[in-house]
């Protein structure tokens, strides 16, 4: 224990500060052990308000047994995520949730080395490729509309969970499918569990140790393709394939390992934010079917039966659906960083190895940026309100500055060509009055599957 504790406190060279160092700071831990974190699972926001009046912007608290310092608001996200002065590091602050099974993926580059990687993956994101992904989307959509048409009652979140998966397999991999494809799948979901399993040590039986043999599958996997797909003259439709052929300005390509790490990377952060926010958005829509209605006269308008990558842009009423989703429950509710240089905040001196959490999600709900922010209004993103303009950092499901999420465009992309053909076959419904109650972190799922039904039109 001690010898985890002490490379996690040292991680990327950066020290980790304790209790002592933050002693200055308002905040104290429950004196109940673990109730903190337990309060905070079961109600993130509800624990960060009332941390806010009870101590104001910046706070310290203990949580998942690390101390961190909360800095609430707008300005706090824009101080963090900008970061001017080079303070933060993305890397360490999110070193304990992900760096066993998705090491060396974006997110935990920084800096210089961060900049370069970034530069080199933003080619698989141009025009070009993002067009040969979208006409991958819509034949995975249309084929399981067409499944679920046959049987129209069914829980939105595993199913929508299952189709982002199986596209994510034909469009980040180009596998179609198939026994290849589902197993995959099936890696890449014990993966994920395992980054938010409590017990972070591999023991046989728990999940940490399913997940360290799925990322050994997964990466032994995209060694073999790799050179497969290195090998082609052209490259492949698919996300990998433009990645292993993917170069810098000045010439300079992914190494094997690179790839194999922002490929696994990619699709952890790419599907259960998609899967969230989609859910998000298909209740609101259930219990409010006039913006059903809405998006559909905005699909009758520009025709046909899939989204053109040329239209992905005029549909503005499913944007602004869209946008109040990810405002009411943002996927990432929480960012964190670590403190690499001691910096200055409302007057409150932050030390280094500080690791400190902004929440695009409490800024989401507050009074002074939104008008009756716990109400479903998609027009506060209508020009003539534009209510997340009222700040640079209101609304910022996204993040912002140098991490800024890489897939947003792909991911407007994946969620209208979604929206376009449901929308265009059916009417979604809920029980009257029905309200999911949601798990809210790590990222927010509906606990009873969100119970739909699909009529036909
Ligand atoms: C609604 C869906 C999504 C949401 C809400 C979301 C949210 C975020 C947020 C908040 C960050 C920044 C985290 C930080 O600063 O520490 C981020 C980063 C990232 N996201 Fe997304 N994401 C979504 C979909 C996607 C998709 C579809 C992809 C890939 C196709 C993707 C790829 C990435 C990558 C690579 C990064 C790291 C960027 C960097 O470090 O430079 N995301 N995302």
């Amino acid at each position: 224990m001690a010898v985890v504790e002490q490379s996690e406190n040292m991680v990327g060279g950066y020290h980790r500060a304790g209790e002592a160092e933050l002693a200055h700071l308002p905040g104290k831990p429950s004196r109940i052990p673990l109730k903190g974190t337990i309060d905070f699972i079961k109600d993130p926001l509800g624990t960060t308000m009332q941390a806010h009046a009870d101590y104001g912007n910046v706070y310290k608290s203990r949580t998942f047994m690390q101390w961190s310092v909360s800095m609430l608001g707008p300005d706090a996200l824009e101080a963090v995520l900008m970061d001017k002065e080079k303070n933060f590091s993305s890397r360490a602050g999110w070193h304990h949730m992900l760096s066993r099974l998705f090491s060396d993926g974006l997110m935990l580059r920084d800096f210089d080395d961060h900049r370069a990687h970034r530069k080199i993956m933003q080619v698989a994101f141009k025009p070009a490729p993002m067009k040969d992904y979208l006409l991958r989307m819509n034949g995975g959509i249309d084929q399981r509309l067409d499944e679920w048409a046959k049987a129209p009652a069914f829980n939105f979140y595993p199913q929508i969970k299952q189709l982002t998966l199986d596209l994510g397999a034909s469009v980040f991999l180009g596998i179609d499918a198939g026994p290849e494809a589902r197993k995959i799948n099936q890696a890449f979901v014990d993966e994920v569990a395992a980054s938010i399993s409590i017990v972070r040590r591999p023991v046989p039986g728990l999940k940490m140790y399913k997940g360290v043999k799925a990322r050994q599958f997964l990466s032994d996997l995209f060694g073999r393709l790799i050179e497969e797909r290195r090998g082609a003259e052209t490259p492949g439709d698919d996300m990998f394939s433009q990645l292993c052929h993917a170069e810098s300005d000045e010439g300079q390509m992914l190494t094997d390992q690179e790839i194999i790490d922002h490929m696994n990377f990619l699709l952890m952060a790419a599907h259960d934010t998609t899967t969230s926010s989609l859910t998000t958005m298909i209740w609101a829509l259930a219990a409010h079917p006039e913006w059903q209605e809405r998006i559909r006269r905005e699909v009758a308008e520009i025709g046909g039966e899939h989204l053109s990558y040329e239209d992905v842009a005029k549909m503005d009423v499913a944007e602004r659906v869209f946008k109040e989703a990810l405002r009411m429950i943002p996927p990432v509710p929480f960012i964190p960083r670590r403190v690499v240089r001691e910096f200055e905040f409302e007057g409150i001196r932050i030390p280094a190895g500080a690791n400190v959490s902004v929440s695009p999600g409490y800024v989401h709900m507050m009074p002074e940026l939104w008008t009756e922010p716990t109400k479903f209004d998609p027009d506060r993103f209508s020009p003539n309100r534009a209510e997340d303009r009222n700040h640079r950092f209101a609304w910022a499901p996204f993040g912002g500055g140098a991490h800024k999420c890489l897939g947003m465009h792909f991911a407007y992309m994946q969620v209208k060509a979604f929206a376009f053909q449901l929308l265009q076959r059916f009417e979604v419904k809920i029980e009257p009055g029905y309200e999911p109650k949601w798990a809210r972190i790590p990222i927010p799922k509906p606990l009873d599957g969100l119970p739909v039904k699909l009529e036909k039109l």
